[in-house]
């Protein structure tokens, strides 16, 4: 197989040329909302959210229409332009935003909760690093951060909880993760804790 077409994409403009098929939501989606953020949003009852990496904006188009001012942004002014599109029909609309989670400054937090579906692990290590230190400066002290990952990502590294926990180690506590085979790979939810 031609390498080229083999490796999943990584950047931008690749991202941009997935999100121009329509069906794009059939290869990392899933129609329901997790119910890991749904628990999170029963328990925590946020007032404000922040999603990284949100794609088509599902998730963030849901919060809002609980009444949650809900943020969400992505690197991919394609997703961003059908999320847009797609959440038009509600009242309440997230605020989508064109924007890279390793340097977010045009957003101003502080969000009661942020979580992300799939985008840390799209994520080198160095990339990794800045996006915890914009987590950590725009959430609220004490909030969570919810992540989905794939154990193995697609730049082959291995996430587990001992990974997570040290990458999130500057201003973030690991309180609970769990393995789950969300879209059949294996995976984890993980719940971070900011410090007060
Ligand atoms: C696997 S998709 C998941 C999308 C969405 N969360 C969902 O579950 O449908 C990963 C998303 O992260 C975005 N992404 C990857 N790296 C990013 C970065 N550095 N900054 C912003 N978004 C990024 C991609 O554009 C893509 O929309």
């Amino acid at each position: 197989m031609n390498e080229k077409h083999s490796k999943p994409p990584s950047t931008s403009e690749q991202f941009n040329k997935v999100y121009s098929f329509p069906y794009v939501h059939w290869l990392w989606s899933d129609i329901r909302i997790p119910k890991e953020l749904t628990e999170l949003v029963k328990t925590k009852k946020p007032k404000s959210s922040l999603e990284l990496g949100c794609g088509l904006g599902r998730y963030s188009t849901f919060l809002a229409n609980q009444g949650i001012r809900a943020s969400a942004v992505d690197f991919s002014f394609v997703a961003i332009e059908r999320a847009r599109t797609n959440s038009a029909k509600y009242e309440n609309k997230p605020e989508f935003l064109v924007g890279d989670v390793t340097n977010l400054e045009t957003i101003k937090g502080p969000f009661d909760i942020s979580f992300d579906v799939g985008c840390f692990h799209c994520l080198n290590e160095v990339s990794q690093q800045k996006y915890v230190s914009e987590v950590y400066r725009l959430l609220k002290p004490g909030g969570t951060h919810l992540i989905w990952a794939l154990d193995s990502s697609p730049g082959e590294m291995n996430l587990n909880p001992p990974f997570l926990a040290k990458s999130f180690e500057k201003g973030f506590l690991l309180v609970d993760s769990m393995f789950s085979r969300r879209r059949i790979v294996a995976s984890h939810w993980y719940w971070l804790v900011r410090n007060k």
